[in-house]
């Protein structure tokens, strides 16, 4: 990994396992002496985790599973628009490689309405100030069977009949990710970030659960907007959902 990479900063290091247990907690672990840019991946995680306590299963040699540091000096409340920009920079990589990949807002990335990709992010922050962000990424590439609980909602880039090297992925996904992440922390510039996001929506335009604590209600979606927030409709009314509040589902099926 990192050969050929295009990148100023982001994987100038790259720590590579064969097996972690997390490169999420490995690299939370180590935020604090590392530069900017590092990139932790393993080819297998025993304890791989994703959003809302929930675990990502992490098969040996069947996905990318990644996790980058990044010191962003801006306020922590911009802080979650990084991780639109990941779920941006993913949607893009996997187009241009032809692979007809969608986001499910604010950080699934879909295939045939099923999900091969998940974004968690981390932060460590002090009174306002960001210390270090952790952005983790799985994307599934090759695995071909899924547990039964996630099997209607989950399946990778193989299964759905794409072929790409996990390699040239990673590399294509650091080099989006870096270019998009520098015009937002330099200029605040969330244009490109927002179009990708629309052209690739797989939820825009169309009616879905939005899930919150246990509250399940239906929506229809109308766009991001400038904050990439999600404006939706529910009886007439139109509703602001901010990125970290809820999850997403389709009417009848994953999405
Ligand atoms: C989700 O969709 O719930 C987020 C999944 C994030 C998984 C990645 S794999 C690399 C990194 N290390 C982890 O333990 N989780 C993230």
């Amino acid at each position: 990994m990192g050969k050929n990479l295009k990148t100023k900063f982001i994987g100038k290091k790259i720590i590579e396992f064969k097996t972690i247990n997390s490169t999420n907690t490995y690299l939370k672990e180590i935020g604090n002496i590392e530069n900017e840019g590092t990139v932790v991946i393993s080819e297998e995680q025993t304890g791989g985790r994703g959003r809302l306590g929930r675990r990502w299963v992490s098969s040996h040699g069947d996905g990318i599973y990644m996790s980058m540091l990044l010191k962003p000096k801006i306020k922590v409340e911009k802080s979650p628009f990084i991780t639109i920009i990941a779920g941006a920079s993913i949607v893009k990589a996997l187009n241009d490689f032809g692979i007809n990949a969608m986001i499910k807002w604010p950080n699934d990335i879909v295939i045939n309405g099923k999900k091969i990709c998940g974004i968690l992010t981390e932060l460590n922050s002090h009174m306002e100030k960001i210390n270090y962000i952790v952005l983790g990424i799985g994307i599934n590439i090759k695995k071909l069977d899924f547990e039964e609980d996630i099997k209607n909602m989950a399946t990778s880039i193989y299964k759905e009949g794409y072929e790409i090297s996990r390699k040239d992925l990673f590399n294509s996904i650091l080099y989006e990710f870096e270019n998009l992440y520098l015009d937002y922390i330099k200029y605040d510039e969330k244009n490109e970030v927002l179009n990708i996001c629309r052209k690739y929506s797989a939820i825009i335009n169309k009616k879905v659960y939005i899930v919150n604590n246990n509250k399940k209600e239906l929506a229809f979606c109308i766009d991001i907007n400038d904050n990439g927030n999600l404006l939706v409709k529910v009886n007439d009314n139109i509703i602001e959902i901010s990125s970290t509040e809820v999850s997403i589902r389709g009417e009848d099926c994953y999405i």
